[in-house]
């Protein structure tokens, strides 16, 4: 979308890993950004103003788009982790699904564009990667399950929102929420072994590939994209990738498989994204190597 200096983006979920990343790129590309926070009332990065909702509570989130009175919004808040929904499934439900529904009619009613920030976890990774939009969903968790149903709903209540399924996220952490790759930088560095599935493959990005994707989203209403990076990789190759690109001892990682580990929520073995159509539209993921490195360079 056409943008001037003075266009305001809600961004929802911004004391997460992804939001904070988005309101740094976001910010940087010249948008006024108001970054939605819940529990975590975080000093949000230079240049974007902050407002605290629960997006569960309607007259909240009402509130928010009145104050906000955006040109466009990116939402990115959610209930990202599926342990965690598999154990609190009504909580997911509210967040994933009902919430992310009314912010659709919401911006509906005020002829808003919307991005929503889906997951490659709609697919059950069971055959078929890498799979491109025109692929089936068949989550085989109750997160995949609940971003596929706000995919339906909010697509019903908006038909211009701009589905985007995100691959595994690693990159800056903000003051709030870090990536999956914190964790394990300070095992590496603290001689702790750390145990990697070597039949688990996603297409990762960093979080500021990530963020320009959505930003190239804004661009697109209607489209169903996969912003996927351009490697399939299982986490024990991440693993070594990070080893090998922060000169940390690879000999404490650990093969492990999905089936060595009991988890609350289903794990699928490939998601990995085919997302040519990303690509074609200008999104340009950097190689994984390259974004560690850059990340760890600081
Ligand atoms: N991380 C990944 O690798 C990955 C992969 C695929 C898709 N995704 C998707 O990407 C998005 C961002 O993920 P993330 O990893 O950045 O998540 P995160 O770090 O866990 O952040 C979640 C954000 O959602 C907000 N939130 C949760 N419940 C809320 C509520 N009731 N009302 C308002 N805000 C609420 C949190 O606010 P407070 O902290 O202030 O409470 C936080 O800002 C999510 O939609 C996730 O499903 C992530």
């Amino acid at each position: 979308m056409k943008k001037s200096p003075k266009q305001r983006l809600l961004i929802t979920g911004a004391s997460g890993f992804l939001g904070w990343n988005l309101c740094r790129a976001a910010t940087a590309a010249g948008w006024s950004v108001i970054g939605a926070v819940n529990r975590n009332r975080i000093k949000l990065p230079e240049g974007a103003e902050s407002a605290r909702t629960d997006l569960c509570d309607w007259d909240g989130m009402k509130e928010l788009l009145d104050f906000a009175r955006p040109s466009a919004v990116i939402h990115a808040a959610a209930l990202a982790d599926p342990n965690s929904c598999a154990r609190e499934p009504d909580a997911s439900r509210r967040v994933n699904l009902e919430a992310s529904v009314n912010l659709a009619g919401l911006c509906a009613d005020a002829a808003v564009p919307l991005v929503f920030v889906s997951t490659d976890l709609v697919f059950d990774g069971r055959g078929g990667a890498p799979y491109a939009e025109s692929a089936g969903p068949n989550p085989i968790c109750l997160y995949g399950e609940h971003k596929m149903l706000a995919e339906y709903g909010m697509r019903e209540r908006w038909p211009s929102v701009t589905l985007c399924r995100m691959p595994l996220m690693f990159g800056e952490p903000g003051p709030a929420a870090k990536s999956f790759v914190q964790p394990m930088l300070a095992a590496l560095r603290e001689g702790r072994e750390i145990r990697l599935f070597t039949d688990e493959f996603r297409t990762p990005v960093s979080g500021r590939d990530a963020a320009a994707g959505l930003l190239l989203a804004l661009k697109h209403p209607g489209l169903l994209l996969h912003l996927g990076g351009r490697e399939r990789l299982s986490r024990f190759e991440m693993g070594r990738l990070l080893a090998q690109t922060s000169g940390l001892p690879e000999t404490l990682l650990v093969k492990s498989r999905q089936a060595d580990v009991a988890m609350p929520a289903a794990r699928p073995p490939d998601v990995s994204l085919d997302s040519r159509r990303a690509w074609d539209l200008g999104y340009n993921p950097a190689p994984v190597e390259a974004e560690l490195s850059a990340l760890l360079k600081g």
